[in-house]
């Protein structure tokens, strides 16, 4: 008898095993067939679009401009578009008397990286790519998230896996997606928004514009820190780390539970990275990571699933989600960025050397007199690079130090320089912001008019 139960035991055992054996295998879709290539193996209706590339790439603006294949042509050719300061045709001649634009935070320091990377950087888009409203994951590329959280992972700047992600045009565009996500639905007042100066001034702008009922923009974090006369529970605090204007890491003031953690900056080449975030909602933003702002990516992490839902919603009814081209390139430039980190072209490397170099040489500048001074960021260790690194913030916040020196920004102006001026941070016009992120030109031609008002008084010691 127990030798009829072993063999019983034994056939359904096997067919058990037989059956998800071949499941398995039968349910794996085979990859489509493939048309016959023409003959010679050779491109068909990719060859022109690469030929145009190549030819506009290939348009010499003196290494002060660039011809792009959307700009203006001139019988039938690319015309170069120069760098601030920069005329002719050629983009050769240095116009004199051009004031240094040091106001965006344009990351056109990252130019060059991608210049040496074109091949690897390339997408070749044909017209019926992607035409639909929806794809088979919504609004949002499967393979653009999984690379993503890949890169969160390689630089050790997020913890993401506990973490939904929305996708936005821009970070700029999930600022206020998330202060309304994170508004309460049906409270009888509106939620404070607050964030500690010197902030980004967007974070104003947008909840001032948007003006709903759900929230309103209550100024700056000292205001409530120890407020004994009203309760911070309905709070949302932006925090930004590391910070725009000052590149210094924050943490929330108010500790309450509503904290919305940009950390547009916390990348290896603008900040050290001591360790991984892990907040609750954390904004990041392609434009400074790849330098691509024109490509208006961003994205956020987000723990609370009713948080993530709000924000998808607000997504959804705003702009049907971030445009496919969009994700399409910033894919292709992750995978660069993966591909090449730990290398020789690793672009925080890159990035971060240069950075370095740009805060080095502002800061010797600054240092031949006492008229200015500038923020103090000390030398950090990175887990990133696995060593003490140097400053490389993307902006210098400037401190007139001259008592008659009340509004910075003028004082800059006067000497040719177009800063941003501190008020629109919310703080003293005694500071400016420059940045230090944009083309090399900007940031030659900032030195150049920095060494001639540092020298022209004040000066301690050359
Ligand atoms: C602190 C901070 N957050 C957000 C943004 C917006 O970035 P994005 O280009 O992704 O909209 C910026 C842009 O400069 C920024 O400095």
């Amino acid at each position: 008898m127990p030798d009829v139960k072993f063999f019983i035991l034994f056939c359904a055992s096997l067919f058990l095993n037989l059956f998800f054996f071949s499941y398995h295998f039968l349910s794996t879709p085979l990859p489509p067939p493939r048309r016959p290539r023409p003959p010679g193996g050779g491109l068909t209706w990719t060859r022109r679009a690469a030929e145009e590339a190549e030819a506009v790439a290939a348009v010499s603006c003196s290494g002060h401009g660039r011809a792009y294949i959307d700009g203006v042509s001139a019988r039938g050719h690319p015309v170069c578009e120069c760098n601030t300061c920069y005329a002719g045709a050629d983009c050769s001649l240095l116009k004199s008397n051009c004031a240094a634009d040091a106001d965006s935070g344009d990351p056109l320091f990252l130019e060059p990286y991608w210049m040496r990377h074109s091949a690897k950087s390339a997408v070749v888009v044909s017209g019926w790519h992607r035409m639909s409203y929806l794809t088979n994951n919504g609004f949002i590329s499967v393979e653009l998230e999984r690379h993503i959280r890949a890169l969160h992972r390689a630089v050790g700047n997020a913890v993401e896996e506990d973490k939904f992600i929305v996708f936005g045009s821009g970070c700029t565009q999930l600022i206020n997606a998330l202060v309304y996500a994170l508004s309460p639905d049906n409270a009888t007042t509106p939620a404070s928004v607050v964030a500690t100066a010197p902030y980004y001034p967007l974070y104003k702008a947008q909840t001032n514009l948007f003006d709903g009922r759900e929230y309103e923009w209550k100024g700056i974090t000292s205001k409530w820190i120890n407020s004994s006369v009203v309760s911070t529970k309905n709070f949302i605090e932006f925090v930004t780390s590391p910070n725009n204007p000052d590149g210094l890491l924050h943490k929330s003031v108010l500790g309450v539970k509503s904290v919305i953690y940009d950390h547009a900056y916390y990348w290896p080449h603008f900040s050290a990275i001591p360790a991984p975030a892990d907040e609750d909602v954390m904004l990041f933003s392609g434009s400074k990571t790849s330098g691509h702002a024109s490509s208006r990516f961003g994205w956020a992490l987000i723990k609370d699933e009713k948080v993530y839902d709000k924000v998808v919603q607000y997504m959804k009814v705003n702009t049907m989600g971030v445009s496919r081209d969009t994700q399409l390139r910033v894919l292709k430039l992750i995978k660069v960025i993966l591909g090449e980190m730990g290398g020789g072209g690793d672009i925080f490397e890159f990035g971060y050397k240069a950075l370095k170099n740009r805060w080095r040489k502002l800061n010797e500048i600054v240092s031949w007199s006492n008229r200015f001074s500038l923020q103090q960021i000390d030398p950090q260790y990175c887990t990133y690079f696995s060593k003490m690194r140097d400053p490389s913030p993307a902006y210098a916040w400037v401190k007139c130090e001259f008592e008659e020196d009340v509004d910075c920004a003028k004082v800059l102006k006067e000497a040719g320089i177009i800063s941003r001026r501190g008020t629109l941070f919310e703080a003293s016009s005694r500071y400016t912001r420059l940045s230090l992120i944009k083309t090399e030109d900007d940031f030659d031609l900032l030195l150049r008019k920095m060494v001639a008002v540092v020298s022209e008084n004040g000066v301690s010691s050359i």
